[in-house]
């Protein structure tokens, strides 16, 4: 008889999403289940990802869980919601009469690590790869294979759109139970190899309001997030799927732009009211705005979230020129070779016409540094063994 591992250990990697047509409020706070439909534009993991192990034993005594090397309570509620709904999941899989993927029973504890590839202290948004990478690597150790959405979506909503590469949707559905609240593949990665994604990293001090705290407050006082949701968001949705699926910029820019707008108008409709851009934030629209006046066409188009980061859209022969438009418009203070990471990117002398539409009002040390990424692809299993986060006694290995 084969003698059972002591250890089943999985690693995967997961990415980031950016929203172009935003999740904002929920029906059901319990399930999150959104108010609207959403749509997402899924970022590569050279750049940005999280790496996530999972391994469950017979010796393990309780769950446990490590984020960025620091254990954390495992007993938070959306983490127990995941670990629940997982052995709910690979419990039913076993009684659909499936046969038993792995020799250890899903009655083990699991004890998780997890890490991501990019700064936690710059404000990205980090909890929708994390969500997507655990509901992975759990569904990987279990030997669960249905849709993970649900699992996702109950650590994040926005996580379950991190589950897929190239452009994503996240349909509300309109089950009270959640069952089609689901995330799907709108577009693979390949399909718009010309579209780059720059993240513009906002010097601030202050942590703004939580996604999910805001947008709770947003659904209670918000009459204009209802009239989004119910009256425009289903359109928007339709238009959004047809320009990616077109590829066509300018419909796909202008769209972006106005979604994320609307957004934050609701956020200041909300009582009291949430800001979540700040006057470089502000700037760097007015940029992008005088940056496609000056073309006589959308060339860049912005969108942000919960916070004062801005993450701009364009197309590989644009890319250079934005670039010296924004070293111009925010001069780096410190670092001046280190504030563009990620695709290397060619330095190009502006053009003094458009140095002149830009206007002469430089703000020093505004944007910190720059990401430049591109669309990529889903979440992937990492096959090297040395990739494991956690050592073969399940705790997390030194860092290295
Ligand atoms: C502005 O998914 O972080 O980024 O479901 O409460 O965890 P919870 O909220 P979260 O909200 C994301 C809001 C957003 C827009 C978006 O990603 O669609």
């Amino acid at each position: 008889m084969a003698s059972e591992k002591r250890l089943e250990v999985v690693t995967c990697t997961a990415p980031v999403n950016i929203a172009v047509i935003k999740y904002w409020g929920k029906r059901d706070e319990e399930l999150i289940l959104p108010i609207n439909s959403s749509l997402s534009v899924t970022l590569h993991q050279d750049q940005l990802k999280t790496t996530t192990t999972a391994a469950i034993s017979r010796d393990f005594t309780e769950d446990r869980i490590w984020l960025n090397g620091r254990e954390e309570d495992v007993g938070q509620p959306r983490l127990q919601a995941c670990l629940r709904e997982i052995r709910r999941l690979a419990r039913k899989r076993r009684s659909d009469g499936h046969e038993e993927p792995l020799p250890l029973s899903l009655s083990y504890k699991v004890h998780v690590a997890s890490v991501n590839n990019f700064p936690t202290a710059a404000g990205l948004a980090s909890s929708a790869a994390g969500y997507a990478c655990l509901a992975y690597a759990l569904a990987r150790v279990y030997g669960v294979e249905s849709d993970l959405s649900e699992v996702a979506r109950r650590g994040s909503g926005s996580a379950c759109r991190s589950l897929y590469g190239g452009f994503v949707e996240w349909q509300m559905g309109e089950r009270a139970d959640g069952k089609d609240s689901i995330a799907r593949q709108v577009a693979p990665e390949s399909h718009w190899p010309e579209l780059r994604v720059l993240i513009l990293v906002v010097s601030t001090e202050k942590k703004p309001t939580g996604s999910t705290a805001g947008m709770q407050t947003s659904v209670e006082t918000s009459a204009l997030l209802r009239f989004r949701a119910e009256a425009l968001v289903p359109a928007r949705m339709a238009e959004m799927t047809h320009c990616v699926r077109e590829r066509d910029f300018q419909a796909f820019g202008q769209l972006t732009m106005k979604d994320s707008n609307q957004f934050h108008a609701t956020c200041m409709d909300t009582f009291p009211p949430i800001s979540y851009l700040n006057d470089t934030s502000r700037r760097i629209i007015q940029l992008a705005h005088c940056f496609n006046a000056h073309h006589g066409q959308t060339k860049v188009a912005y969108t942000f979230d919960a916070g004062a980061n801005a993450v701009i859209f364009t197309l590989d022969d644009t890319v250079a020129e934005f670039v010296a438009a924004v070293r111009h418009s925010f001069p780096p203070e410190l670092n001046g070779d280190k504030f563009l990471k990620g695709l290397p990117v060619e330095p190009v002398p502006l053009s003094d016409e458009l140095k002149a539409a830009l206007g002469t009002d430089p703000t020093p040390g505004g944007i910190k540094y720059i990401i430049a990424t591109q669309v990529g692809p889903g979440p992937q299993v990492l096959d090297d063994p040395g990739a494991h986060l956690l050592g073969p006694d399940g705790l997390p290995k030194a860092a290295a």
